[in-house]
């Protein structure tokens, strides 16, 4: 009888009652694939691979999964690929948001039946790498994320061109009349030049560098365009590095504490990164146990300058930020406030990690020195109030300064619906000065949050010329969106949350400096108001809409189900500190 594995093609046995028959029949079956005996006893590496027809974002993934597989054939594994839920943010209704749970869920749950040692999450469009990071760091065996990358700019009449900012910054002039029909459709053509992800700082570039800056990607890998030969080395390496992961058993809880997570927090801020990534990063943080608040954004919101001069902040694109040296040089030039003695996958700590970094001729115009930062402070803000009494979030980098205090009557759309049929109407009583309030969008309303936050400016105020007004919803906005847009308000409207009381008129004042998002209207008022809400039907009364429904946590919790953000046992300091691998010493 051949000896018993405990890893590899032996771990997770299918259930016949007899353990030695599911030994035995696990092996004729995995012969039946080619795999002779001595092959089989190598550790085994899955590559959960996100890649779909439907996933305009990862179309590189055939040539990412040939490189990995030849780094963990030379690192002494076998690599064994299988497929998840894909999320492709433009193809799936009514948003990818409400799959990212499903996804995680996947993901967890099939790194848990199948027979692997380790795994390579190979993911990149905005909801693939949180759902992917969730769901492995659930499982807890050794893991390293590998992205698509961004894809690279097209051009228009000599500017260059990118998803998705410019896709919204052309629409505006379209709306406004600035760009005909024709001049659209051309520009249509160069808007996704390349595969890859968006090419400016969304969500999909955010929460690639905050893989990186959690430890849990190799250094540098953010950020390699989608098409570079640098992207298939950086495959390459991470199935080799994995190997070593496995030998040293290093996981993900023995890399990730609050730390790292605080680590993540400071570099979203230098990167002044998507605000979608502060839900996901909260829902990331909870599965390893640890509790992110606003507060804790907004610490780190208060101290750490932006840095990353790329849209929708900046001038730039990723392929800009690539050349001129990555995440490690935004790292670098904020070492100071990262905690440098945490672990990451290299098996070195991401102090140790910085000392290798070697620093590009001219990296200035794109990484803004500390000394002459994009914007000093607070790329993403909260905002707490009796409108928001659990907390929004507002990307101070990418709103208009002379709006970050604002007082103004509110008009209240119920729906997107509502909204789209009336935001144009040349009747409607807008000004400049309104405060424009999308109501219904939240996790449960929407359903699934969607990016519908950064409403559209009424078309009668576009040709006068206003580009910005206050805008507040319990929806998301896209990471290349940009205004003074204040989303994920919670609890939301659709369960009884303070938005759902505002009508049209009633004031409103933002004021970012202080944090403050309040309705001014008495409380017996809003009392009762509150007594005569009557709240949406349910969307849903079957299937994973139910689920969603049933379970979907508010935004300032994460968005994640209920039942699933049960923390693993992280190990201690100690314990955490003995990790030693044979390449990061
Ligand atoms: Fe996939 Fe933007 S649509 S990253």
């Amino acid at each position: 009888m051949k000896k018993v594995l405990k890893r590899g093609i032996g771990r997770g046995l299918t259930n016949y009652g007899d353990p030695d028959f599911s030994r035995y029949i696990r092996r004729a079956f995995a012969k039946s694939m080619g795999y002779s005996d001595g092959e089989l006893d190598r550790p085994i590496i899955g590559i959960a691979n996100s890649g779909s027809g439907f996933n305009s974002c990862h179309q590189n993934f055939d040539d990412l999964t040939e490189a990995l597989k030849r780094g963990i054939l030379s690192g002494g594994g076998i690599p064994i690929e299988f497929p998840t839920i894909s999320l492709g943010e433009i193809f799936t209704s009514p948003t990818t948001m409400m799959f990212r749970n499903l996804m995680a869920m996947d993901t967890e749950e099939m790194i848990r039946a199948q027979p692997m040692d380790g795994v390579v999450l190979l993911g990149g469009c905005d909801k693939t790498v949180p759902a992917q990071l969730m769901g492995a760091i659930s499982v807890d065996i050794p893991t390293i994320c590998l992205v698509a990358g961004p894809m690279m700019t097209g051009t228009y009449q000599g500017e260059r061109l990118g998803a998705c900012t410019d896709c919204r910054q052309y629409w505006i002039k379209y709306r406004a009349d600035e760009v005909d029909s024709n001049q659209i459709e051309t520009i249509n053509d160069q808007l996704c030049a390349t595969t890859g992800t968006c090419m400016v700082m969304g969500t999909a570039s955010t929460m690639a560098a905050l893989a990186e800056a959690l430890g849990l990607m190799l250094p540098g890998g953010a950020s390699i365009p989608a098409v570079m030969a640098d992207r298939r080395r950086q495959a390459e390496a991470t199935g080799r590095t994995l190997l070593d992961l496995v030998a040293a058993d290093l996981t993900p809880s023995r890399i990730l504490d609050r730390r790292s997570f605080e680590n993540a927090i400071t570099v979203l801020m230098a990167i002044g990164g998507s605000t979608n990534a502060v839900i996901h990063l909260t829902a990331i943080a909870k599965r390893a146990g640890i509790q992110l608040t606003l507060n804790d954004f907004d610490h780190h919101s208060k101290i750490t300058p932006v840095l990353v001069d790329v849209k929708p902040n900046g001038q730039n694109y990723m392929e800009d930020l690539w050349r001129s040296g990555g995440i490690p040089i935004v790292m670098k030039e904020i070492e100071d406030l990262l905690q440098t003695d945490v672990m990451t996958v290299t098996g070195s700590t991401v102090g140790q990690n910085l000392a290798r970094v070697e620093t590009p001729s001219s990296w200035q115009k794109v990484i803004r020195p500390r000394q002459s930062p994009l914007v000093s402070d607070g790329g993403l803000v909260p905002v707490f109030g009796n409108l928001a009494p659990d907390g929004a979030i507002i990307k101070k980098s990418a709103a208009s300064p002379h709006l970050l205090h604002h007082r103004g009557p509110a008009i209240v759309f119920d729906s997107v619906e509502d909204l789209y049929h009336r935001l144009d109407d040349s009747d409607l009583p807008v000004t400049q000065d309104h405060v424009l309030v999308l109501r219904n969008v939240g996790p449960i309303g929407g359903p699934g949050m969607p990016e519908v936050g950064n409403l559209s400016i009424p078309k009668k105020l576009l040709q006068q010329g206003i580009r910005d007004m206050v805008r507040i919803s319990d929806a998301r906005m896209s990471g290349t969106a940009f205004g003074t847009i204040v989303l994920h308000v919670a609890p939301e409207s659709a369960i009884g949350g303070p938005l759902a009381l505002v009508e049209d008129g009633d004031l409103v004042e933002l004021d970012v400096v202080n944090r403050k998002l309040d309705l001014h209207l008495p409380e017996q008022v809003l009392a009762q108001r509150r007594e005569n809400l009557i709240l949406p039907s349910p969307h849903f009364q079957r299937g994973y809409g139910k689920l969603f429904q049933d379970h979907v946590e508010q935004a300032d919790q994460g968005c994640d189900f209920d039942f699933l953000s049960v923390s693993v046992q992280l190990p201690d300091e100690e314990d955490r500190s003995s990790v030693r691998l044979g390449s990061g010493e």
